[in-house]
Parts: C-alpha cells; sequence; structure tokens
C-alpha cells in the first residue's frame, strides 16, 4: 500500500509534481481543490466568496479526511491545507510519505504571477505586494510544512524539463 501525501506554498509545484509521480508510480492521482470542486460543483473562488476563508477551512478539513483515507494515491494539498486544525498531524499519522515541496519566495512569486489558475488569497496583488505578501505567509506556514517526514528543495525546477530530476530525487527520499 502506498500514500504519498505533497505539501508546500501556493505555485510550488504541487499539482504537476503530483501528476507525475503517481505516472511513474502507478498510482491514482489526486488534487485536494479539484476533489473539493468535484464533490460541491463549485470552484474554490466560489467557495471562499460564498462560505468565506473560515467556511472553506472547514470544508476542506473533511474532504482532506474522506481523500487522505483512500489507498495507492498520490495526494496534492492546498497550499493552506497543513496549517489549520490538526491537518498536518493527521497526515503524518497516516500509513505513508508526507513531502514538503520547498521553494523560494522569489521563485514562488514568478510561478504565481505566470499561473492562470485564480487563488482568492492573492488576488489582484502586484508583483512587489505578491512577492511581500508570500514572505510573510511563508514564514507563518513554514513550521507546519517542515513537519513533513520528507523536505524536498524544488526552486530549481524552474521548468518542465527539470520535472524528471525533481520526480527522481522524490522517488530516492520516499526510498521508491
Ligand atoms: C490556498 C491554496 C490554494 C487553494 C486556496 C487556498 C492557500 O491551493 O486551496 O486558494 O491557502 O494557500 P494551491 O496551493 O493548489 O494553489
Amino acid at each position: 500500500m502506498q500514500r504519498i501525501i505533497l505539501v508546500g506554498y501556493m505555485g510550488s509545484g504541487k499539482t504537476t509534481v503530483g501528476r507525475q509521480l503517481a505516472k511513474a508510480l502507478g498510482l491514482q492521482f489526486y488534487d485536494l481543490d479539484w476533489y473539493i470542486e468535484m464533490r460541491f460543483h463549485k470552484r474554490v473562488p466560489e467557495i471562499f466568496a460564498e462560505k468565506g476563508e473560515e467556511g472553506f477551512r472547514d470544508l476542506e478539513r473533511r474532504m482532506l479526511h474522506e481523500v487522505a483515507e483512500f489507498e495507492n494515491i498520490v495526494l496534492s494539498c492546498g497550499g493552506g491545507t497543513p496549517c489549520f486544525f490538526d491537518n498536518m498531524d493527521y497526515m503524518n499519522s497516516l500509513d505513508g510519505d508526507t513531502v514538503y515541496l520547498r521553494c523560494d519566495p522569489k521563485v514562488l512569486a514568478q510561478h504565481l504571477g505566470m499561473g492562470r489558475t485564480e487563488r482568492p488569497l492573492i488576488k489582484g496583488k502586484s508583483p512587489q505586494e505578491l512577492e511581500q505578501y508570500i514572505r510573510e505567509s511563508l514564514h507563518q506556514r513554514e513550521p507546519f510544512y517542515l513537519k513533513a517526514k520528507h523536505v524536498l528543495d524544488v526552486s530549481l525546477m524552474d521548468n518542465y524539463d527539470k520535472i524528471n530530476i525533481t520526480i527522481d530525487l522524490l522517488r530516492k527520499a520516499i526510498g521508491q
């Protein structure tokens, strides 16, 4: 039985890496945001708009408990998932591996500046405001991320060619 859970800041590549890792290992891939959107037939920004962040976090916790129980999966969490309730301890208590994809704030700002996904927490920020926000919130969030069983630096994974290197490093880290 295998269960690999990826955590890390928005824009660190959790979804891209998770999808490729699942493919390489022959596991089912889940992205928690997508799972939430599928279960509730609503996009994440709509849920934020209707229920506020608090409402989203409750729902996110419930869905985490649903999907993380599945076996033989790679699960990519949302950037905030490990930082609310006892979510990170819960993930670590499951049979499997938790991995923090660590990434430099400058690189995160670049990825998020280019990204097409609508993210309510950073909507409308200028590049300077974005980098400042990332630095501050990463500082608050990192203690949670660092509880993961493995930490992998992905700051240099700035293009798709390098994803294979990342997948190899990740497989080494988790002994697969
Ligand atoms: C969030 C990250 C998003 C999504 C929501 C909140 C966060 O997921 O869950 O917008 O608090 O960092 P990604 O990390 O996949 O962008």
